[in-house]
């Protein structure tokens, strides 16, 4: 089939508006607090808006706003690279990666997204949304105790492979050095890594993220929670149970540990210290967790934020800052995705 001049011509403009519109993400390295104070008026009060509605509705969605900082960040740096869908170009992106299991809050997502191109087209980024959205969430299920300003500016990537997810983000099985090193090579230090963890506050994972544990010995899980656990997870079944067993129902806890029961909460998923005291006591979920006792620097660290709530929710609140500035590849291009789920044009 032959292209008339003037088709040629208007696919050339295309191709040309498509590379203009990739920036290079230099300009993802000069983040902002306050980024969109001129560019999209009250934007992060749109964003809180959303969260807090979306909470009220169900809390949970809150633990997976703050794993997505993690996942995202760790994987090709902010670039909400962990929102992307699989395509036609792209059939296996990072969400497909087993360490990507029971991800969610991406329909939460592309809610607040469309509603703010409603208000700013063009103008906000979906990596940048994503980081708004975990911050705010942070602040709303820890009491506004996790709270801090967060720059912006940053672009959305066109890459997103479930390999990299897999290679980059550690595993719920890992022993304690595998840990350090995986942190380490993002800039992390064992002190970041044990601060970070404590996100494990909240949330649930898969019985499948740690059917391993549910044969360790005392000296890892207690065995009470280990029974509780095999409860909770039958045979030939998958669900996700909760991460802190404070949130877990109150008969479950009274049949299995019923000295506990005075610490079962009635509103679930609280952003606290509590993961160094569970963690102490040998009632956290993944091997992941416990094996942060095995190291004497990072248990020292347990200790420290068992013993003092007010310097975690600092410290943590510092580290979701420094996880939220994790660049891109050096070189990578990005840009203002309409839709947080695909990129706007095939580059190719
Ligand atoms: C240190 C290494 C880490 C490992 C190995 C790890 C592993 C996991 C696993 C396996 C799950 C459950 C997934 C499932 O089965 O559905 C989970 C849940 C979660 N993780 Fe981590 N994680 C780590 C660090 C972090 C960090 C740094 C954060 C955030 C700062 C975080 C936040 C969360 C949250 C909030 C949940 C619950 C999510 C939900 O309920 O939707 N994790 N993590």
């Amino acid at each position: 089939m032959k292209l008339s001049a003037a088709v040629l011509l208007a696919l050339v403009a295309v191709q040309a508006a498509v590379l203009l519109a990739a920036v290079p993400s230099a300009q993802a390295g000069e983040l902002k607090v306050g980024y969109y104070g001129k560019k999209c008026k009250g934007l992060e009060n749109i964003v809180k808006w959303h969260v807090i509605k979306a909470l009220k509705a169900n809390r949970r969605v809150g633990a997976a706003l703050v794993r997505l900082i993690f996942h995202d960040c760790f994987v090709r740096g902010c670039d909400a690279s962990v929102l992307l869908d699989a395509s036609y170009d792209n059939p296996h992106p990072e969400k497909e990666a087993p360490v990507n299991i029971g991800l969610a809050a991406f329909d939460l997502l592309e809610e607040i997204k469309a509603d703010v191109e409603k208000r700013c087209p063009g103008v906000v980024s979906c990596a940048d949304l994503l980081i708004y959205a975990g911050r705010d969430a942070a602040s709303l299920l820890s009491n506004g105790h996790v709270h801090f300003d967060v720059p912006a500016g940053r672009l959305d990537g066109y890459v997103s492979k479930a390999d990299e997810a897999q290679a980059e983000l550690p595993d719920s099985t890992d022993d304690v050095q595998k840990l350090i090193a995986n942190f380490a090579r993002k800039n992390f230090t064992v002190e970041e890594l044990v601060i970070l963890s404590g996100a494990h506050s909240i949330g649930q994972g898969h019985c499948s993220s740690f059917t391993g544990r549910l044969s360790e010995p005392p000296t890892q899980i207690t065995p009470a929670y280990r029974d509780l656990l095999n409860y909770k997870c039958p045979k030939g079944y998958n669900p996700a149970v909760v991460n802190n067993v404070r949130d877990e129902d109150y008969g479950v806890v009274a049949r299995y540990m019923p000295g506990f029961t005075s610490r079962v909460r009635k509103v679930p998923d609280f952003l606290d210290n509590s993961y160094y005291h569970n963690n102490l006591a040998k009632i956290v979920t993944f091997h992941s967790d416990w094996t942060l006792l095995t190291h004497k620097e990072a248990l020292g660290h347990v200790h420290e934020y068992a013993d003092n709530g007010t310097l975690w929710d600092e410290d943590f609140s510092d580290s979701l800052v420094k996880l939220s500035k994790l660049p891109m590849p050096a070189g990578s291009k990005g840009e203002i995705r309409k839709k947080c789920s695909v990129i706007n044009h095939r580059l190719y």
